[in-house]
């Protein structure tokens, strides 16, 4: 497994001065994530590991500007795209949240209109091993589940985290349990 950090991560990190926590939350994402392709590749799969490993590591660094759920994977694709990161790494990190968002949820929550849902299955699985990944400890499915309902609650206006998000997010896991044969 590749397990060290590349230079241009470190040198972001340290450039938008990113918390340690969220490094260290970024680092278990990252095995999670390559522990999963690893498994699906040996179903026969073929994955871009290289991107998954700098999507993971930077999916939070907008985390630097902001920790609102709902804006700090934004700042994470703006801090990308100006340093000129490849698009389909920033594509990872634009989509990370929860299981996507769509253009209407987008619409609803104030965000520059389009669909944020994870595609390819690169962007699933770093949205996925994010959805897991709490802190530096990785729970259950479940634990995610409730998880999005706590931030529902927090913020009640919104009226986010609707029944076509959880079947979306749901979704998700049972195609990454299909490819991996691994159970969340
Ligand atoms: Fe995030």
């Amino acid at each position: 497994m590749i397990s060290m950090i590349p230079q241009i991560v470190e040198k972001l990190w340290n450039k938008y001065d990113l918390e340690g926590p969220v490094r260290e939350h970024c680092k278990k994402v990252m095995e999670f994530a390559l522990r999963i392709a690893e498994r699906a590749e040996k179903n026969g799969l073929k994955l871009d590991k290289k991107i998954i490993l700098f999507g993971a590591l930077l999916h939070d660094i907008g985390r630097a500007i902001t920790h609102d759920p709902f804006q700090h994977f934004l700042k994470s694709a703006e801090i990308l795209r100006n340093e000129g990161l490849e698009e389909e790494i920033v594509r990872i990190v634009e989509r990370h949240f929860s299981a996507g968002i769509t253009a209407k949820e987008a619409e609803k929550l104030g965000l520059p209109i389009k669909d944020y849902i994870p595609e390819t299955l690169e962007e699933k699985i770093v949205s996925f091993a994010d959805n897991l990944t709490f802190g530096s400890e990785i729970k259950n499915f479940k634990s995610f589940l409730e998880r999005l309902e706590r931030i529902d609650l927090e913020k009640p206006d919104l009226k986010w985290f609707t029944e076509e998000t959880r079947k979306r997010a749901i979704k998700m896991k049972e195609e990454i349990e299909k490819i991996t044969g691994m159970e969340f």
